[in-house]
């Protein structure tokens, strides 16, 4: 790879700012100055300094967001606030973006990453990763619920829903729930509740596959996935 764009990547600046770093001979390849970026380099194999400091060479990010209501899940929007507009500067250089979608009033797990192999290995429908949510449901949700949830809803479209795993912590005029789907369509638990004539009132993603939401996190807050999730996350990609 180039080797001013592997430092552009890095976040050492856009391109001009790398030129600007080569020419003040700042940059050295195996400890000899480079001035031209269009030098191919070999994260794995070169060492790459810039003012004395190595530079890590890292092509993916990864990040867990405990996501907030009121922001939407895209990387650029005119009107509302993104889910990118919640990460730091600093990971702009990765160009991150979610994995799926979650609703602008739905709260929890969201991955971010650069990573478009594995963000179509999660979402797409033939690896039918587990994603489960955690509800509260106007209405009481009852075992009939849990059978139709089982055998799968037809939602108002016509869409036969694939089986579904509803769990009731707790049945009253408010319920609690947890329901686990294959799928991923547009507001799919919000009609699917619908399906059997309920409304959900709050919702919030607290897995999928083997990512838990990471209770620590704040609303809002994020961080790196830990090497047993990041093994999880590559697994899928094989
Ligand atoms: N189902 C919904 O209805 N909304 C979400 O945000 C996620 C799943």
């Amino acid at each position: 790879m180039r080797l001013d764009k592997l430092l552009a990547n890095m976040g050492f600046g856009s391109r001009k700012d790398v030129k600007a770093l080569l020419k003040k001979k700042h940059v050295t390849v195996n400890q000899v100055v480079i001035k031209d970026g269009s030098k191919h380099v070999d994260p794995d194999k070169d060492m790459i300094q810039v003012q004395e400091e190595v530079v890590q060479y890292q092509q993916y990010i990864y990040i867990m967001l405990n996501k907030p209501p009121g922001y939407i899940s895209a990387t650029e929007d005119n009107r509302e606030e993104t889910v990118i507009d919640l990460l730091g500067k600093d990971l702009a250089h990765f160009k991150p973006f979610p994995v799926g979608r979650l609703d602008k009033d739905t709260e929890g797990l969201l991955l971010l990453t650069n990573d478009g192999e594995l963000a179509h290995q999660l979402v797409s429908p033939k690896k039918n990763v587990e994603k489960t949510y955690y509800a509260r449901i106007d209405g009481m949700v009852t075992e009939a619920d849990i059978d139709k949830f089982h055998q799968g809803v037809t939602l108002e479209d016509g869409y036969q829903a694939k089986t579904a795993w509803l769990n009731i912590l707790q049945s009253d005029v408010v319920s609690e729930i947890e329901v686990t789907i294959t799928e991923g369509k547009y507001h799919q638990v919000k009609r699917m509740f619908e399906a059997v004539d309920k409304q959900v009132i709050y919702l919030r993603r607290i897995r999928m596959g083997e990512l838990y939401l990471d209770e620590t996190l704040k609303l809002g807050s994020y961080r790196e996935l830990r090497e047993d999730e990041l093994a999880y996350c590559l697994s899928l990609k094989k």
